[in-house]
């Protein structure tokens, strides 16, 4: 394992205030994104999507089964960093210890096979927005699964300076009746990870777990203007439907779309830039309805 490289990949995923557009779908969740909108769900038209916003093709999905053979593959063929997500739902009784030790476990099999091939993992633990959960209840699960991530990561011994981070932030769930404000998820989430993510990981990048693209952005900025000065990592995002929804809607499988929806990805990711310098302000975002 070249140490070295692993963790120069891993700072250049967070440096200058970038982040990640997470558009890696399985095929399953990809149609459904387009059916939601009426998008026919060929190969050709997830193609066409993924093109739009430079990336290179299909999924490929892998179990950990044979995964170590796909990675040093991968690997030969250039690939920097490769994704694993693990979804924990809350609810009554819910997550047990089992299903988290389990789901560390595997993340933390995948982390160290990627780090033998030269690939940096990008670890996703999500606990789902979905419930009736209070923040207070989001936060206590979070800290449990990351704690338990983090144990597994150091007992199958990967390079916390050679890995990102992808966790959910810390919200209530969507149906709790007891609403958060901006800056309460943004010191419940960045307090959380003060306390169980150790400095010497490079980059947290969140998930946006199904939060719109102005909430996701605003509760990112918020984090920056709190804590700014007091972060030990680079604190980013890599989201998917925070990102991508306004470019999918206005695309609607039309190749004369393909400028407009561009130009929506474009400004997403320009108002998230804004976020990790805590410089992001909603008149962004009408500026660019005006243009
Ligand atoms: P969302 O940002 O839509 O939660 O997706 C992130 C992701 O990469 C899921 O694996």
């Amino acid at each position: 394992m070249d140490s070295t490289a692993l963790s120069d990949t891993a700072k250049m995923l967070v440096a200058d205030n970038k982040g990640l557009l997470a558009i890696d779908e399985s095929t399953p969740t990809c149609n459904k994104r387009f059916a939601a909108l009426g998008i026919s769900t060929t190969l050709e038209n997830r193609r066409a999507y993924r093109e739009l916003a430079g990336h290179p093709g299909e999924k490929v999905t892998e179990g950990l089964d044979g995964l170590r053979d796909r990675l040093r593959e991968y690997g030969g063929m250039g690939a920097r960093f490769a994704k694993w997500r693990a979804v924990i739902t809350m609810g009554e009784g819910i997550p047990g210890s089992a299903c988290i030790e389990a789901n560390a476990h595997a993340l933390a099999r995948y982390a160290a096979l990627c780090q033998e091939a030269g690939i940096v993992p990008v670890i996703e633990a999500e606990v789902l927005m979905s419930g009736v959960h209070t923040l207070a209840q989001c936060r206590a699960t979070t800290t449990e699964v990351l704690h338990a991530v983090f144990n597994q990561l150091y007992t199958q011994g990967v390079l916390l300076g050679g890995m990102i981070l992808k966790p959910n932030m810390v919200v209530p769930g969507l149906i709790c009746p007891q609403k958060a404000t901006i800056y309460e998820v943004a010191d419940a989430t960045v307090e959380c990870f003060l306390r169980v993510v150790p400095a010497a990981v490079p980059g947290i990048a969140f998930l946006s777990g199904g939060q719109s693209g102005e909430l996701a952005s605003a509760r990112l900025n918020a984090m920056h203007v709190r804590f700014a000065g007091q972060l030990p990592w680079g604190l980013s995002f890599s989201f998917a439907r925070a990102i991508q929804e306004p470019a999918l809607a206005i695309w609607h499988g039309e190749q004369a779309n393909v400028p407009a929806a561009q130009q929506a990805l474009y400004h997403r990711a320009q108002c998230n830039h804004a976020a990790r310098m805590g410089l992001y302000v909603p008149e962004m975002e009408w500026a660019n309805a005006i243009a």
